[in-house]
Formats: structure tokens, sequence, C-alpha cells
């Protein structure tokens, strides 16, 4: 059952054409199949083909039909004896595009058909090598009967759309060999929105969304940052795009965010509509950035790809270090920059401390769709950003241009990647790739060791600690750059030498840094430069110190955190206590001054007024009580509202609305404008009146930004006042289905002790399917991932919630319970009451019958790791 790394083996064969022609019907399709294989190594006779839920209808070779006894089938596999070394195979098969509700392979929703391939899903269309090393050029031929089917859309350039009778067919000739995993197919019908771009060379390129209809006028931002996505790469990097179309597909049905597949990109629809009506601030930017990774792909996954799914890095690391820079290019470095950090804290550490640990490159998979994980995608790219700072820009694009020049074409991995870095450079990489290999969270633990020279210098000792992960048992000390600075008691830099690059790096277990001053604060990680966790004993006054002085907006976010997090686990450690009360107080009200007499820059504002969340403040602790910690998480965000409330409420009134516009500045303002609402409202001395003027501020909202900020600080502040317009908001918007993803995630995120009724309610509401993966997401994802309360009750009936939910999915869409799964993997690190209701959970979903790969594997190495 289990994959590993190191057995990979070349293909004995390989797939120089395919031809595949698709009769649509919606539960009974029938591909056929025309492969031109040839023999790589001589002495293979046997040939094996993946193929998973498949009625095979023919096989034949070389034009002559196989006799059933010619040939060898079973569940997932079709082999048989191959003698020639050029041989023609054309396979006939039917498949139920209507009842594959796993949405991997062809699948038919809405009057649409439409496919997913990566990682495996094309063995769920025809039998095929289906592996990433196996580069194949492309032809293929759709038709259909029925009319609605408008469109009929596949990779590459459409060679000829004609009528025959009642079947429309098109055709359609990939020029690119490809894995069949970026084979794409859609049919149905569509508005369509074009354009077309001109590329730094000068070729003319069509750009065509394919939309719902009626949606034409929310496609716009969706192709206008496709057009900036293309224009960065050409500037940035030097790629342009290689056919003459490039295609968007939007679909309501989609198991994930978006999918690169060549020329025609799949999108999860709530990644491409956007309106100032109906899509939030973070909408916009999620649009982008998404739209922008799918098109870098093209270079970094397609024209390079992977050469097995161990090296799934190799691509997504890359490719969402690629959007991050694009993002903060277009936007602001610093917004982008905290909110990457926060899904590495907040998730990746999570990950990387429960049963499912794996190093980016994982060593060994039972189910590839498991390992799409933000391990392999974000700190995939945290250890591409490493390399980036290591090598500056320039020395990084020299890499990447020669990594471009050895692969383009070639299926190759991770370590080919690090070698043309390094060879490029003229540096030796060796060390820095354990990366690649090791899994965990390095802990670093700084010291002050004291001060020499008659208190002239002071020296820091770092130490670094690399625990066992259940997958793992010994490690390694990494290659760690640790960006730091140090502040004198005036808030002025003071130069260290020994640096490199501003980077300290401590590549073994003891590093040991002098700076000649005393009262030095250090400031540790700036700009999150390595995925670590430091730890550091900062007191308050130091953090307030970094606050006021460092000249890094980071540093000054990152402080603030800290601040909170000392405060939060204080009032959780030390029993409440009116001590510990006037403790945090006195701490919060520093604070609240620090940001009251200092002008802070606009687009850190709202985050250093954000109290961190649960997954964040956590850090360090073990066997957690969540319920009191949340308990402790609320009472530093009262206490902290009730410092600034007055004040909050006087920064509302600044707020000026203008017509909405997705820019920086406006962003900021909105973002700045709901930071303060919400404490006011919490605030005991604001909140009357900020609860009027929330109620006024949604009753004349024009954006759904700005309704949704409403909705949020209601939801937190005040249940009846959430209650009243989230009735408001369910009457205006239940007609259209994306908008209404955000109202089952706003119910299921809300503190309230009936909860788990409600969720009953909502699972029946008339915009609720459970075929869906954005409304399965939206309600009870949410509610697993980010309802403290209602998830984690005391008597273990949230995670039974869970559970029953997820028996029900798998058998429905294994994939997307699969994800949904993830708190519940988290058991260990719980005090040992909601450990053992956890645990029971888990038993219960290991031990159902028919269950998936998918879950198999989690619950059975969370079970294992205890
Ligand atoms: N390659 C796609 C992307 O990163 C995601 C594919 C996810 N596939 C999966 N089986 N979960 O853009
Ligand atoms: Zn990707």
């Amino acid at each position: 059952l289990i994959k590993r790394r190191l057995d990979y083996q070349q293909p004995d064969f390989s797939i120089r054409s395919t031809f595949l022609t698709f009769d649509l019907s919606p539960s009974k399709t029938v591909v056929t199949s025309c492969l031109h294989i040839k023999k790589e190594n001589i002495n293979a006779t046997q040939l094996k083909l993946d193929g998973e839920n498949l009625l095979l209808l023919s096989v034949s070779v070389n034009g002559r039909s196989l006799g059933e006894y010619e040939y060898q089938f079973d569940e997932y596999s079709l082999s048989l004896n191959i003698d020639e070394e050029n041989v023609e195979l054309e396979i006939t098969t039917q498949i139920d595009p209507q009842s594959n509700t796993s949405l991997e392979g062809l699948y038919y929703t809405q009057s649409t058909y439409c496919t997913q391939c990566e990682a495996e899903g094309f063995r769920k269309i025809s039998y095929y090598l289906d592996r990433p090393d196996v580069l194949s050029v492309f032809t293929v031929t759709i038709r259909s009967k029925c009319e609605t089917d408008k469109f009929l859309l596949s990779n590459g350039n459409l060679v000829k759309r004609y009528q025959d009778g009642d079947t429309a067919i098109a055709v359609w000739h990939d020029p690119h060999p490809k894995p069949s995993y970026l084979f794409a197919l859609v049919a149905g019908d569509f508005d369509l929105l074009t354009d077309s771009y001109s590329t730094l060379s000068g070729r003319q390129i069509n750009l065509e969304l394919y939309l719902e209809k009626g949606r034409l006028k929310q496609g716009q931002h969706a192709l206008d940052s496709l057009k900036k996505a293309m224009r960065w790469d050409e500037e940035t990097y030097g790629l342009e795009y290689d056919l003459a179309v490039y295609m968007v597909v939007a679909v309501d049905f989609f198991n994930m965010g978006a999918m690169e597949n060549k020329g025609l990109n799949v999108f999860n629809s709530k990644f491409v509509l956007a309106d100032p009506q109906t899509a939030t601030d973070e909408d916009y930017f999620n649009i982008e950035s998404i739209i922008a990774h799918e098109y870098f792909h093209n270079w970094t996954g397609n024209r390079v790809t992977c050469r097995d799914w161990f090296q799934l890095s190799l691509k997504e690391g890359l490719t969402v270090f690629r959007d991050q820079q694009f993002s903060a290019d277009m936007s602001s470095y610093l917004s982008t920059r905290i909110a990457q950090v926060k899904v590495i804290r907040e998730h990746q550490f999570v990950e990387d401390a429960g049963p499912m640990s794996h190093p980016i490159r994982p060593d060994e998979v039972m189910e590839m769709n498991n390992f799409y994980t933000v391990t392999v995608y974000d700190k995939g790219a945290e250890v591409i950003r490493m390399l980036h700072t290591l090598l500056t820009k320039e020395g990084f694009r020299k890499g990447m241009d020669l990594y471009f020049a050895r692969h383009d074409g070639q299926a190759v991995t991770c370590d080919d990647f690090v070698d043309a870095m390094a060879s490029a450079n003229n540096v030796d990489l060796r060390h820095f790739q354990l990366w690649y290999s090791q899994s965990g969270t390095p802990l670093i633990k700084v010291r002050k060791v004291g001060s020499e020279n008659k208190g002239k210098s002071t020296t820091f000792e770092f130490t670094q600690i690399n625990a066992a992960t259940p997958d793992q048992a010994n490690k390694k000390p990494l290659f760690v750059p640790i960006s730091t600075k140090f502040l004198d008691e005036s808030g002025q830099e003071i130069k260290v030498s020994s640096l490199n690059n501003g980077n300290i790096i401590v590549d073994r277990d003891k590093v040991s840094v002098t700076v000649e001053s005393e009262n030095v604060t250090p400031v540790l990680l700036d700009n999150f430069s390595a995925p670590i966790i430091v730890e550091y004993d900062y007191a308050i006054d130091e953090l307030l110190h970094i606050i006021q002085y460092a000249d890094s907006s980071y540093a000054k976010w990152d402080a603030s955190q800290g601040l909170f997090i000392k405060c939060i686990q204080t009032c959780y450690l030390e029993d409440f206590d009116s001590l510990t009360q006037r403790e945090t107080k006195a701490v919060l009200a520093k604070y609240a001054n620090v940001l009251k007499s200092n002008s802070i820059e606009s687009d850190v504002l709202a985050q250093l007024l954000s109290v961190p969340s649960f997954e964040a403040a956590r850090v360090g602790l073990e066997s957690i009580d969540p319920i009191r910690f949340d308990a402790a998480i609320q009472a530093v965000q009262q206490a902290f509202a009730d410092e600034l409330g007055e004040y909050a409420l006087l920064r509302c009134q600044d707020f000026i609305q203008s017509e909405y516009e997705y820019s920086t500045e406006q962003v900021n303002a909105r973002a700045i404008y709901a930071a303060w609402l919400k404490l006011a409202s919490l605030s005991e001395q604001g909140k009357n009146a900020a609860l009027v003027t929330l109620r006024k501020r949604y009753a004349n909202a024009d954006n759904m930004s700005d309704k949704l900020n409403c909705l949020k600080v209601a939801q937190a502040t005040n249940i009846a006042v959430f209650d009243e317009l989230m009735l408001k908001f369910e009457s205006e918007y239940t007609h259209d289905a994306v908008i209404m993803d955000k109202w089952f995630s706003l119910h299921a995120t809300a503190r309230r002790s009936d909860i788990l009724s409600r969720l009953d309610l909502l699972k029946a509401h008339s915009q609720f399917n459970q075929r869906n993966p954005n409304k399965v997401r939206a309600l009870l994802g949410s509610f697993a991932f980010y309802n403290l309360s209602g998830f984690h009750q005391k008597d273990g009936l949230g995670y039974k919630y869970v559970a029953d939910y997820l028996l029900q999915l798998d058998k429905i869409n294994p994939q997307v319970a699969s994800r949904i799964i993830t708190p519940l993997l988290q058991f260990k690190q719980y005090d040992a009451s909601y450990k053992a209701h956890m645990k029971h959970q888990l038993e219960r979903i290991f031990n159902s019958k028919e269950l998936s790969k998918d879950l198999f594997e989690k619950t059975s190495k969370a079970l294992a790791s205890d």
C-alpha cells in the first residue's frame, strides 16, 4: 500500500503520442485511446497500464483486436505482453461521469463535463502510464450529441470544430509533450469573456475566460490579473507563454483552488468571480494570486515537470514562492508576508507537530492526494525563499535561467533544481539541501549569555534543536539563516560585522554572536527569514522597544504578537487571579499608549490591533485545555478592548467611505476601520455607540468587504445583532451560491451553545449540497478548523459531530473528507480528556467499513503515533 521515494524506477515504455476520442454522455461516456507505445528498456516484455473504475470494451494492438486471454486486468491495472519495439495500442473504455462524486477523473455536474487529473485521476478516464515522467503529445477529439454542450474544450490549439449530423465535434492538439496529470477536458455552456495579450517578443495570445451564464462582468478582475501575471513573469524571469490561446474555466464543483492544465486551467469559481458587490478584499487578493499561481505553473510545472510525485514541491514550492513575489509586487510586501507567516505558524507548524509530519519532499506516501499540504506548498516556498535570500535576487535568477536551460521539456527532481542553483552561483548547497529531506520544525533557543569586556559587549548564544517526529527519529542541524538586528537603548541599530548579509547562520547545534554594546535588544527572525520557531525570553519593555523603534514593520508586528502571546499564556497558566489580571492590564495599557502616540504605518496598523489566533498563541505549550486557552484569549482581547475602547470609537469616525476600489490604500483603510470597530464594540465604554455605528454601517455598505467586516465584528461581539444582520444577508443573497458560502461559514464559526443543532438546520438549507466541496468546507470545514468552543466541547459531542459527517462524506468525496479530518489528527496536543474523546472518534473512523485510502492513511498514522 505504501509507495517509497527511493523505489523509483524509470519507465520501461514511453508513449510517443496519445489520441483520445470522447463520445460524451452523462452516464455512458466512451473513451477511445490510441497510443503509440515505444519500448525503452529492450528487456521489458510486459506493459502494465494504470486504470480505475473503467469498463473495458476492447483492446487492439497494431489494428488486431485482442482476445480476452491476451491481456489481464484487475481493479487497478491492465497488462499485456509487448514484443515489438513500437506498437499502436487502441483501448476503448466506458465511464460514468454523472456518478463520479469524487470529482477526480471526468465528472458531470450542473450540465457540465469537467476533469481533474492531478495527481492520479487520469487513470479514471482511460488505461494509461499515469505517472508524471511519461510525456506525450496529445490530440483530443470531443464528440457530443447534446445541444447544451456549446463549448468542447481541451488542451492546446483548436484544430477544427464541425458538425456531423446531430453530433458536434472539436479536435484539439497540444504540441507540447505533457504528462497525463495535465490533461483536461471541459464541455458545457458558458458565457465567454475574451481579450488578447501581446507578449514582449510581440506574439498575440488569445485569452478566454469561461464563466457561468450571467456572470460575465464578474470575470474582469481575473482577466486583469492574468495579464498582470503574464507581464510580470516576462519581466521578472524572462518567461513567455507558449501557445496561441490561454483558457480559464470557472466551475462550482471543484476539490481544490485551481488546476494548471496545459492551456486550459480549471478554477474553483470562488477564485475567479469578483465584483465589489459580491467579493471581499480578501477574495480580490486570492483571485489575483491564484490566477498568477496557475499561470506561473506553465513554466514551473508544465515545461519542467516532476519526475515522480515525491518531487511535488519542485513545482509547488517554487510556484508558490513565485506567486508570493508577484503578490508582494502587486500589493504590499508587508501584508502579504504577514499572511504567509500566519499560514506557516498556524497550519504548517501544526502539521509538522502531528502524525502527518513529512519533509517537503516526502519519502513515503499511501494516497498522493494527502500530500498536497501546507508543508509541500508553503514550507516548500519558504525553502525556496531562503535560497533567494542566500543567493540574492540576481543569483537566484541565474539559477532559474540555468534550471530552464538544462531541464526544459523534462521531468526532474528537487535535487536537479538545487543543483542548478548551486552550479549557477558556484556555491555548495549540500548542507542546505537537508531542508528537503528532514521533517519537523527547528527550534532555535536564543539566550543572552552575559556581558564581557567590562560590560561593553554582549554575547548571544543560539541553540538549534530538532526534535524527533513520528516519521523520523534522528535529526541533524539544518542550515538556518536568521535575519537579526540589534537595537541599543535609544532604538538605534548597532552594526555587527560578523553577520552574513544581516543573517546569523545557525548551521550547528550552537552558534554565538557578540555585540559591542551593553543593553541590546535583539530583533530576531526579521521577515521570517526561515520556517522555524525562535524562543527568546523577551521582557515586555524590550518588545515595546521594538514596536517603537524597529525600522522593519514586520518586526513591529512580530513583537506585538509576542506581547499578546505572553499575556495570553500568562492568563492561561496562572489561574486568572486578580494579580495576573492587573499585570495584563498594565502591559496592555503600555502597549495601547504606544499605539496611540506613534504614527504607525497604515499597512501594519490593523495587524497591530489584532490579537493572535489560538494556533499562533499556543506556541510552545503542550497538553492544552482548548476551552481554558480560548478563555484566556478572550480575556486578553477584552482587556485590550477596554483599554482602547473610547479611542477606538473616535478612530471609527475618521473613516471616509468612497466608491469601492481594490487598491492597497482602500484595503488598508477598510481593515483598520474593522479593527477599531471591533475593539469599540467589545469595550465596556464604547459598545453601545459602536453597535449603532455597526448597524448603520451595514445598512449603508455598498460593497461586500464592508458588509462582511460588519458581520464578523457582530459575530465576535454581539450575537443578537449578528443574528439580525445574518437574516438580512440571507434574504439578500440566498440566490447566489458563491456568496452563500460566506454565510454558511460565518454561521459555522459563531460561538453559541446550540451550535450543533444550528449545524443540523444549516445542512438542511436549500443552498447546502453535500456533493459540493465549497459548501462542505464552508460549513463543516469552518466548524472543525475555526469554531473552538463548538468543536472542543467537554463531552466530545463536537468531535462526534464531525466524525459522523466524515463517515458519510468519505463515501461521496474522500479527498474533501481527508482535508476536514485535520483538526482531529492533532489530538495528542490536547489535555487528557479532550484527547481521549478525539482519539475515540479517530478509532471509530479507522474501524469503519470500506474506508477510503485517504482517511485510512491519516487515521492509521494518527493512531499509531500515540
Ligand atoms: N496543482 C494544483 C495547484 O497547485 C493543485 C492540485 C491539487 N491536487 C490534488 N489532488 N489535491 O495549483
Ligand atoms: Zn500549484
